[in-house]
């Protein structure tokens, strides 16, 4: 492999790899071919993605086999505890949150068992693909439960009688829903996260991080913001800017012929929903055009 190219690691197939594609995608990065491969070659930046499992990427950046990992917090917690319980302190740097991929780990009782909080948990049998986030939330509430450590199939654990409770990952409850399973603690609050090697890269290669670091924050930043353009009476205004949502300074323009109107563009942080533009109406506002962001830099 070529030792000037980033190497990048992506969920082969699970809940990241739509949106870390897609952010990729808005990054303005060309992938060779399909994803079927374990590399697709960038044909526009010196940066090549690894399609892995999601629970080998913190091992891949750790052992610098990939400079960069998009990844779970959910993974990377663990993996940063197994580490430390081994000894090894953990060399990934979490460096951006990112804004997919929101799920959380959470603890759950098949229906019609009680839970009267973590002290319910006392002597039970809890399944899981995360022993030691498990371990950790049960030694900060002083808990003695038992750890039964699964590699898949956790939902289904109760139900074969290898366990009293679960402690699973949950996005839209729907797992949960199918097992007849109650969520009813949140050990993790979890979403995608951008991690890169402490390793001092060449400066041809940190140049391309710093890059797509900022790229990465273009895109996040527009995905809500809204580009909104009106008419408004010069009696409104102070009102009618009160009103644009997360906008801090809107560009005012004389409308020709019209000396007591104004034309008001203003980027708004926030999505402009139908009820917005309602009040902007009710207040004077008119000609009202919304449209969407497609690129920003600070
Ligand atoms: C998790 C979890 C459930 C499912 C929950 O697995 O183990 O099976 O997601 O999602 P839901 O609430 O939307 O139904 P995941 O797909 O992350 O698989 P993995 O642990 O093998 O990566
Ligand atoms: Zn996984």
């Amino acid at each position: 492999m070529d030792e000037m190219r980033l190497k990048l690691a992506v969920q082969k197939s699970g809940r990241l790899t739509e949106p870390s594609l897609d952010l990729l995608t808005r990054c303005g990065l060309k992938l060779s071919r399909g994803k079927d491969q374990l590399i697709c070659v960038g044909e526009n930046m010196p940066l090549d993605v690894l399609f892995v499992r999601d629970d080998d990427i913190p091992d891949l950046v750790q052992e610098d086999v990939c400079d960069l990992g998009l990844v779970g917090l959910n993974v990377l917690e663990e993996s940063r505890l197994e580490l430390a319980a081994r000894g090894h302190p953990a060399r990934f740097q979490q460096v951006r949150t990112l804004d997919f991929g929101r799920c959380r780990l959470s603890l759950a009782v098949p229906d019609g068992v009680s839970f009267e909080g973590p002290s319910s948990l006392r002597g039970r049998r809890i399944a899981t693909t995360y022993p030691f986030m498990l371990a950790r939330y049960l030694r900060e509430r002083e808990v003695n439960a038992e750890i039964v450590t699964l590699s898949g199939a956790v939902e289904i654990a109760p139900r074969l009688g290898r366990a009293d409770l679960i402690c699973d990952l949950v996005s839209t409850g729907s797992t949960l829903l199918a097992n007849h399973l109650r969520e009813v603690e949140t050990v993790l609050e979890s979403h995608a996260v951008l991690i890169r090697t402490p390793l001092e890269l060449p400066p041809e290669k940190e140049e391309w991080v710093q890059r797509l670091l900022m790229r990465i924050e273009g895109v996040q930043s527009v995905r809500e913001s809204k580009y909104i353009m009106l008419h408004a009476p010069r009696s409104a205004l102070a009102e009618i800017r009160k009103l644009l949502p997360g906008s801090e300074s809107p560009t005012i323009i004389p409308l020709e012929g019209f000396p007591d109107k104004v034309a008001i563009h203003a980027v708004c942080r926030e999505n402009v929903f139908w009820e917005t533009l309602e009040s902007l109406k009710k207040a004077g506002a008119s000609a009202l055009l919304v449209l969407p962001v497609e690129k920003m830099l600070a």
